[in-house]
């Protein structure tokens, strides 16, 4: 047939009539934005390889969130970073240490905003790794009592999400037993389920100092190659108890997004990890990149692929564009 009978472009012509078709449209309702919560007062650091992001004290940290509320965000991922490392990583369940203190004092302050918490070793152990190390072993089961017990210190604080990232097997299980035991069976899990060993967490590692010190985390992370095992860490997490289940990084995992959505159609995050962030933001400053088109774009593309939650350092800029 060379006459074109059927013009897709048809319904391209105006933009009223791009917006009456549009299969996906993004909403300030969409996002988590993630904080680096540090010890100390009126700090507010720059995380040189994450334009825009810093690492907040307590109470510089409740200044900004008073923009996060106003741009209608429903909430935030917070992340402590300290100095107080040992080998298990035993500041991590200190109930004073800075997520404790910060969970308590945001929820007092704002408490309709959702608070969840990153559950994990590797920023609070001298060693770096995500779980305890004997002999040059990152070793699952004796770890789990310890993400059990950095759970329970969030919930006890306010957390309405604890999300362990740490890939131990079983943690999830181990956790919503915890958590049931101390009487917070409200607080739910938002379980890192299928997270990869990424070259895209570089820039975090700089702002939660929490990259390992010897070796990597290919033994308990997942490799970047497989998506069927994917499918399998989310099956196990929600037969364990996750009410929401996570991929990470995102923009290079959409079709694991996608699967997740499709084989489970449960709630779905998807984590646009600090890598993916530097990566835009770097060729924006360069001039190489229209800044606000690529970041929506790509916003757009995660929720396309199946995201109902999604994690992103743009989230604040995201809200204050869709606002426009
Ligand atoms: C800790 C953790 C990491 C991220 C979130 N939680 C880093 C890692 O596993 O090394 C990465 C987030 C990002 O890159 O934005 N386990």
């Amino acid at each position: 047939m060379n006459h074109p009978y059927y013009r897709p472009r048809r319904l391209r012509r105006t933009a009223a009539l791009r917006r009456l078709v549009r299969e996906t449209e993004l909403n300030v309702n969409d996002f988590l934005l993630p904080f680096f919560v540090v010890e100390g007062e009126g700090v507010k650091v720059p995380v040189e390889s994450m334009p825009g992001v810093y690492r907040y004290s307590v109470d510089r940290l409740l200044e900004e969130l008073a923009e996060v509320l106003e741009l209608g965000l429903p909430g935030i991922l917070l992340f402590g970073v300290t100095e107080r490392k040992d080998p298990q990583g035993s500041e991590a369940w200190n109930k004073e240490g800075v997520v404790p203190r910060a969970v308590r004092a945001v929820k007092e302050r704002y408490p309709q905003l959702v608070v969840a918490t990153d559950v994990c070793l590797c920023s609070y152990t001298d060693h770096g790794h995500c779980g305890v190390v004997e002999g040059g072993k990152i070793l699952n089961d004796p770890t789990l009592p310890l993400l059990s017990r950095v759970a329970v210190t969030h919930a006890e604080a306010g957390a309405d999400l604890v999300a362990p990232s740490d890939m131990m097997d079983g943690r999830v299980s181990a956790i919503r037993e915890a958590l049931d035991a101390a009487g917070f069976t409200e607080v739910g899990i938002m379980a890192y389920s299928a997270k990869y060993a990424s070259a895209f967490y570089g820039p975090f590692r700089e702002a939660a100092e929490s990259a390992p010190r010897f070796g990597d985390r290919r033994s308990y992370q997942m490799d970047p190659a497989n998506a069927v095992e994917a499918l399998w860490e989310v099956e196990l997490d929600l037969e364990e108890g996750a009410d929401i289940v996570m991929v990470k990084p995102a923009l290079a995992y959409l079709d694991v997004i996608r699967q997740v959505k499709d084989t489970f159609n449960r709630p779905v995050a998807a984590y646009n990890v600090s890598g993916e962030y530097a990566m835009i933001k770097a060729a924006a400053k360069l001039g190489w990149l229209d800044e606000k088109a690529a970041v929506l774009e790509a916003l757009t593309a995660i929720k396309r692929a199946g995201a109902d939650v999604i994690i992103s350092y743009h989230a604040r800029e995201a809200a204050r564009w869709l606002a426009e």
